[in-house]
């Protein structure tokens, strides 16, 4: 994979910064869970994910790719951050519909999408308006450039 871990470094401390004013301003309290949520038919997303996360220490793992995957209902105090792989620049139509499982409680949410260098066009703007409209709140977002699965 080739995301440097500087650059993964330097957007997690960016929306680290981000979540401190949010949680501050807007929560007035404490982040209550932490979820890593991805879609990673071949693993880039997940892994990318899983290290932004790696700052909360404790984080509840939702895999998107899974058909089981179960119905999952957040609150205002959680915290995820959720991840796609750009397709042909948009977000894969599987996971926006495994995304429907999952509901928010004006939920804040970090947003990432991983791309194979060519270009990832409408993928984050389409990710946010299906976040926003299960009840998520956008807190910050970042496109990170990793290698292309089918290449
Ligand atoms: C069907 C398909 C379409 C893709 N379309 C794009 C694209 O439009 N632009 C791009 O930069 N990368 C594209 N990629 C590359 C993936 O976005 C990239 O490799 C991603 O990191 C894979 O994530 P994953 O390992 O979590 O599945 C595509 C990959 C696949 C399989």
């Amino acid at each position: 994979m080739w995301v440097t871990t500087e650059r993964v470094g330097y957007w997690r401390e960016y929306f680290l910064g981000k979540l401190k004013i949010y949680s501050g301003e807007l929560l007035k309290g404490k982040i209550m869970a932490n979820y890593n949520v991805y879609f990673s038919p071949t693993g880039t997303t997940e892994r990318v994910v899983k290290h932004m996360g790696e700052s909360f220490g404790s984080m509840e793992n939702i895999d998107l790719s899974r058909r089981d995957m179960k119905n999952h209902e957040m609150k205002q105090g959680d915290f995820c951050i959720v991840g796609v792989p750009s397709f042909g620049g948009r977000v894969p139509g599987i996971a926006t519909e495994r995304l429907r499982k999952m509901k928010g409680g004006r939920t804040p949410a970090f947003l990432l999408v991983t791309y194979g260098g060519r270009a990832y066009e409408d993928t984050l703007v389409e990710w946010k308006d299906v976040l926003e409209a299960q009840g998520f709140v956008c807190i910050g977002a970042a496109a990170i450039v990793a290698e292309h699965s089918i290449s």
